[in-house]
């Protein structure tokens, strides 16, 4: 395993941007630091113009001290580098190297992320800067790990673009006819001719094409990776022995395919910011605490993961920012720790004076120590050294969700009936639901064994090739339990719809056949004979050998099956063509699971209180028990709690408390 060099234990810290403030301050930065326990900082991320000033005039002075002050007070550094953000000469010198929106306008520096990653120009400076770090830094002391850039996502459209779109078309394609067909050029007049008239999916006078927009995610993910490895692999080779790494972005604009980069990582990073505050936020921290776990198995710093950055109070969201109330900040972090996290880091050590990002939260607050978010702060950093046992676990999980994110990026053309349907928003849904059924769970890409899994959910997988199709059919056989979506099935790996009637892929599987749809108004409710309801979408699902487990009740599709199962081989497989509502999701994903023999991770955990537990395979492990309700909370489990040292049986959670019990009865 990778990890970051010299450090045991869970990391706890964040970015530290010492060149925004006078140097008299940073021995405060570390003495501070020092009391709050950090143990690894990422310096230098958006420092590219502090540190070459001017075209290859370098100023790594303060660096020297930055490193040297650190070191000295005995924290690591996650040494970045700054090539998320250009400085000012570069982009007036490479005027060429500026983005360009999809409506044709060049972008201009003044903010960060502004620069094409297919300009010849930008991934040259990239190299020479991350070179010149490697240099002046490869045997320095303090160094633990490489952190490239800053969340990989941006999009251009000029032609250094374009040209490399279609290089990256020949090679997927080998000739145009395949393209065409492909992408359905035969409809609106778009048959290409030569590879020079394709061009990237700039601004069109109408709907533009589904199969273009699709590869052309494709491509960015594959193009920013390979920015990604020409830096990772110089720096590997001034020094084998430190790992690198980047730090995921998660959302929807950002067209990167994770899973698949998570080979080239040294470990997985990513950034979590929830967009809610209120159980929300719990939900989306468990989902994408959950997808990290699933990606790191693919990396070979595996299976632990980092949480490189997250918001220690207010949070930067459009329209208003919200507050972590007291007790979050550690009830947040532990839900990372207790999916595999090996710390928790944070965006910033020390709150900005200005700039863009001045009212986002950080562990030093604009107020200084003498504040409630420093002295939780603190308290985060005593609770992790006490958690360092942990490490040696992680989640077994019985239940499986799909995740592809082609699917997301076919999903997001503008072509399918009803622009309500988000396929994120639809994963997330069915995650919502094992969450609050207590079940753990793994995203799985197209291709991952599933042989561990008793339980898999496929929400709206839109898009699969024949191949996931088989492997989905022969875990049904072999007596997987399977869930199928609505919108699941639909189209080829091309995004081409499969003739024969829906859900395509999995009709037979599922026996089932739909022959059209009924997609809601987002404010539409639709009753189902069992009383629950369904929203955005309704079919008129005839049954082709399976049997109705409930029947829509109203709507323009009253009386037909809205939810039914089919025995296929040893297994089971259970279609949903309405998006239920959230308990009823919870209960009917609950009955799958029961049916699939798997149980949740703590039976008798009362609602709102979330419970995850981390085992090390040799009968060690550690449950984690966070109350996320606003009352006290009874849990009958038994075993020593870490955070405080005492023995509980059972286990009272005060209002937003935490336990993590290293459990009775295990070996240890
Ligand atoms: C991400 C970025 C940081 C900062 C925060 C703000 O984590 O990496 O630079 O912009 O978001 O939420």
């Amino acid at each position: 395993m990778r990890w970051p060099k010299g450090l045991t234990g869970l990391c706890y810290g964040g970015d530290y941007n010492p060149e925004q403030w006078p140097a008299e301050l940073w021995p405060e930065d570390v003495a501070l630091m020092r009391r709050a326990r950090v143990t690894l900082v990422t310096v230098g991320v958006f420092a590219w113009s502090r540190l070459e000033p001017e075209p290859g005039r370098y100023d790594f002075d303060w660096l020297d001290r930055v490193l040297d002050l650190l070191h000295a007070g005995g924290i690591r550094v996650a040494l970045a580098t700054p090539t998320a953000a250009p400085p000012p000469w570069f982009s007036l010198r490479h005027p060429d190297a500026l983005p360009v929106t999809a409506d044709g306008v060049r972008l201009s520096h003044g903010s960060r992320d502004t620069y094409c990653a297919s300009a010849p120009a930008y991934r040259a400076a990239a190299r020479r800067i991350a070179t010149a770090l490697a240099q002046r830094y490869a045997d320095h002391p303090a160094l633990a790990l490489w952190h490239v850039h800053n969340e990989y996502g941006t999009t251009c459209h000029c032609e250094y673009v374009a040209a490399a779109f279609r290089r990256w078309l020949r090679e997927r394609y080998g000739g145009l006819d395949a393209l065409n067909d492909a992408w359905t050029t035969s409809f609106w007049s778009q048959h290409y001719t030569d590879w020079e008239q394709i061009r990237t999916p700039v601004a069109t006078r109408y709907l533009g094409n589904p199969g273009q927009l699709l590869d052309f995610r494709r491509f960015v993910s594959d193009e920013l990776l390979g920015a990604y490895l020409e830096q990772r692999d110089l720096l590997r080779a001034a020094t084998p022995e430190v790992p690198v790494t980047t730090n995921y972005v998660l959302g929807d604009w950002v067209p990167v395919d994770h899973a698949r980069w998570s080979a080239e990582v040294d470990l997985v990073a990513i950034d979590h910011y929830p967009s809610e505050s209120g159980p929300g936020a719990e939900e989306q921290t468990a989902f994408a605490a959950d997808l990290a776990r699933c990606w790191a198995r693919r990396s070979p710093g595996g299976p632990a993961w980092l949480l490189m950055e997250s918001a220690p109070n207010l949070i930067l969201t459009p329209g208003r920012m919200h507050a972590k109330e007291p007790g979050r900040l550690l009830r947040h972090s532990l839900a990372h720790v207790a999916r595999g996290s090996r710390g928790a880091m944070f965006f910033q050590w020390r709150a900005s004076r200005g700039g863009a990002e001045l009212f986002h939260s950080a562990l030093l607050p604009h107020a200084g120590p003498e504040s409630r978010t420093f002295r939780e702060a603190v308290a985060l950093g005593e609770s992790l050294t006490r958690l360092a046992e942990v490490d040696a676990g992680t989640v077994a999980a019985r239940v499986a969700i799909a995740w592809d994110a082609s699917c997301r990026w076919a999903m997001q053309a503008t072509v399918l009936p009803s622009a309500s349907l988000d396929y994120a928003a639809e994963v997330a849904a069915a995650h919502r639901a094992l969450w609050r059924a207590g079940y753990p769970c793994d995203l799985v890409i197209p291709g991952d064994d599933l042989s561990g899994y008793a339980l898999l959910v496929l929400p709206a997988l839109y898009l699969v090739s024949d191949r996931y199709a088989d492997q989905v059919r022969g875990y049904v056989a072999g007596g997987g339990h399977l869930v199928v979506g609505y919108l699941s099935g639909i189209a080829d790996e091309y995004g081409r719809v499969r003739p024969g009637g829906y859900p395509g892929a999995f009709r037979d599987l599922l026996g089932i056949r739909v022959e059209e749809f009924h997609p809601l108004d987002p404010a539409e409710r639709v009753p189902l004979a069992d009383g629950t309801t369904g929203r955005l979408w309704s079919e008129p699902v005839r049954l082709a050998g399976a049997t109705v487990v409930t029947t829509y009740a109203g709507g323009t599709v009253a009386g037909r099956p809205a939810v039914t199962r089919h025995d296929h081989g040893a297994g089971v497989a259970w279609y949903v063509s309405t998006r239920l509502d959230d308990d009823a999701y919870r209960d009917l994903l609950r009955r799958a699971a029961e049916r699939a023999g798997v149980a949740p991770a703590c039976p008798a955990a009362p609602p709102g209180v979330e419970a995850v537990r981390r085992g090390d395979g040799a009968g060690r492990s550690w449950l984690f028990l966070l109350n996320h309700t606003a009352t006290t909370q009874t849990v009958p489990a038994a075993g020593t709690d870490l955070l405080t040292g005492g023995h509980l049986d059972p286990v009272t959670l005060p209002p937003g408390g935490c336990a993590v019990l290293r459990e009775d009865g295990a070996a240890g």
